[in-house]
């Protein structure tokens, strides 16, 4: 048992201990995308290193406009170590084309770096991060976005939202609107693509209002080139 201060109560070391496990300590002072990524790949700051394949880490340009920020790496994401490039990246291409937006000048990356998923027979079923797992991974996030520099963070999802807006924010309630954020001059909220694809019948006006929620994306991205 580790001994409590007087004046702490014991709960609050255990979760100041689960806390303090972050990737923090293996962020290269001087980083660049190059840098990050190589430290990332050797990351075990989390237990997700043990079932995911590799470490996915974002991609694109150091001068992109404007980052996507995602939940975590999927099933084909886990695969080729890049991410949204399975079902919900093809979707996410096409309302990104749709609006637009040419994704070569965009970056792309997740709250979560490492695949988390259960087995069901043979199929790996993605599961959702928890709070610590996240956390833990908040470094790489904090640094990607400290190298790109995005004139426009777009949070894909309630997981990616509320990891960087706040547990208590809803996508439904405050999507296609810029947030009030210190994390890049705009900061907009949309679904995430996967939702679309399990839409069912409302498919067609879910990526109609993805699309829109882009819109509003590309337009700041217009407004940043022209300030
Ligand atoms: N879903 C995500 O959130 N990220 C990916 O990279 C792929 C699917
Ligand atoms: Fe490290 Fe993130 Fe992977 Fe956890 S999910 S091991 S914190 S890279």
């Amino acid at each position: 048992m580790v001994s409590t201060p007087p004046g702490y109560p014991k709960v609050a070391m255990t979760q100041q201990s689960l806390l303090d496990e972050t990737a923090a300590p293996l962020v290269p002072t001087r980083p660049s995308l190059k840098k990050l990524t190589e430290a990332a790949a050797g990351c075990k700051a989390c237990p997700l290193w043990k079932t995911g394949t590799q470490t996915v880490f974002g991609e694109g340009s150091p001068k992109s406009e404007v980052m996507f920020v995602g939940e975590q790496p999927g099933d084909q994401e886990d695969r080729a170590g890049a991410p949204f490039v399975g079902p919900a990246g093809r979707l996410l291409d096409e309302a990104l084309a749709d609006a637009g937006i040419d994704r070569s000048l965009t970056y792309v990356t997740n709250v979560v770096k490492h695949f988390k998923w259960e087995a069901r027979g043979k199929r790996r079923i993605h599961q959702k991060p928890n709070w610590s797992e996240i956390a833990a991974c908040r470094p790489w996030l904090d640094a990607e976005l400290a190298v790109v520099k995005p004139h426009v963070l777009v949070c894909l999802g309630a997981t990616a939202a509320q990891a960087l807006l706040g547990r208590t924010f809803r996508v439904t309630r405050a999507r296609g609107r810029p947030v009030e954020s210190s994390l890049a001059p705009v900061v907009i909220a949309t679904v995430h693509p996967s939702s679309i694809l399990r839409a069912g019948e409302d498919r067609d006006a879910e990526y109609s209002a993805l699309v829109s929620d882009l819109n509003v994306v590309a337009k700041h991205i217009v407004e940043s080139r022209a300030s």
